[in-house]
């Protein structure tokens, strides 16, 4: 299985015909569905689990990026629900990510531990796979689904929102989006030598911003987009 999908918040599945696996890494268990598209078998990991009951800061991102490994995967896109600071990228928006501000602070956030391994330290001059982003952004011209990009996403730890002052701050570092799960899976990905990709889906804009979204619209903006960003990837998937 070469191919994998991550869903974040309000993309738990990515469609019928699935049977579930749990994969047991050294890291801990990873829970996936492999699903039949086309002739083809796709890994989905829901990151926050199906009923969504893992919050940010305690998703086995490690356990979850080696369990792909081990299936043998090579390319992953993901989603992540986020919120905006950037006026150009309003509640509603499907933006591409092109970068990441980390502002985590207690996450396990590699597999290079030294010890009796060499110290490595990864490259993040393009923390998001080019040749999936571009890929991502022409299949959704073909299906006449508007994408915004090249976003710099903040990656917070959680599992609080953030302050009207700290959205301020990540605005003038140059921060567009924020959410709390790009860092480490990003990291972990390119670690392991996988192509990965994630974009965003805006639901809301940040604290301080505009007005505070209702929960009810935050569901529907993602199962909207939902539907638009799966088709988006099972069509560069399965061409
Ligand atoms: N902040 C952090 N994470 C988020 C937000 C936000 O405003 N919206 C969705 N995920």
């Amino acid at each position: 299985m070469r191919k994998a999908i991550i869903g974040g918040t309000g993309v738990y599945d990515i469609g019928d015909g699935s049977y579930s696996k749990t994969i047991e890494t050294s890291y801990g268990k990873a829970e996936v569905n492999i699903v039949r598209v086309q002739g083809e078998e796709i890994v989905f990991l829901a990151r926050h689990g199906v009923n969504h009951s893992v919050p940010p800061h305690l998703i086995n991102y490690m356990a979850n990026m080696m369990a792909l490994k081990e299936l043998g995967v090579k390319y992953v896109y993901a989603t992540a629900a986020v919120g905006s600071c950037n006026e150009n990228y309003a509640p509603g928006d499907i933006v591409v990510i092109k970068d990441f501000i980390d502002f985590t602070k207690q996450r396990p956030l590699t597999f290079f531990e030294g010890g009796n391994e060499p110290v490595k330290h990864v490259d993040m001059s393009d923390p998001y796979c080019k040749n999936l982003r571009q890929r991502f952004y022409e299949a959704a011209r073909t299906e006449s689904i508007h994408i915004k990009g090249d976003a710099v996403y903040v990656c917070t730890e959680g599992p609080r929102f953030e302050t009207a002052s700290e959205i301020k701050m990540y605005k003038r570092f140059g921060g567009d989006v924020v959410g709390m799960t790009s860092v480490p899976e990003v990291v972990l990905a390119k670690e392991l030598g996988i192509c990965y990709a994630t974009v965003g889906i805006v639901t809301n804009w940040c604290t301080g911003m505009e007005e505070t979204m209702t929960i009810d619209n935050m569901h529907e903006l993602l199962s909207q987009n939902k539907e638009k960003i799966t088709k988006v990837f099972l069509k560069v998937f399965i061409e």
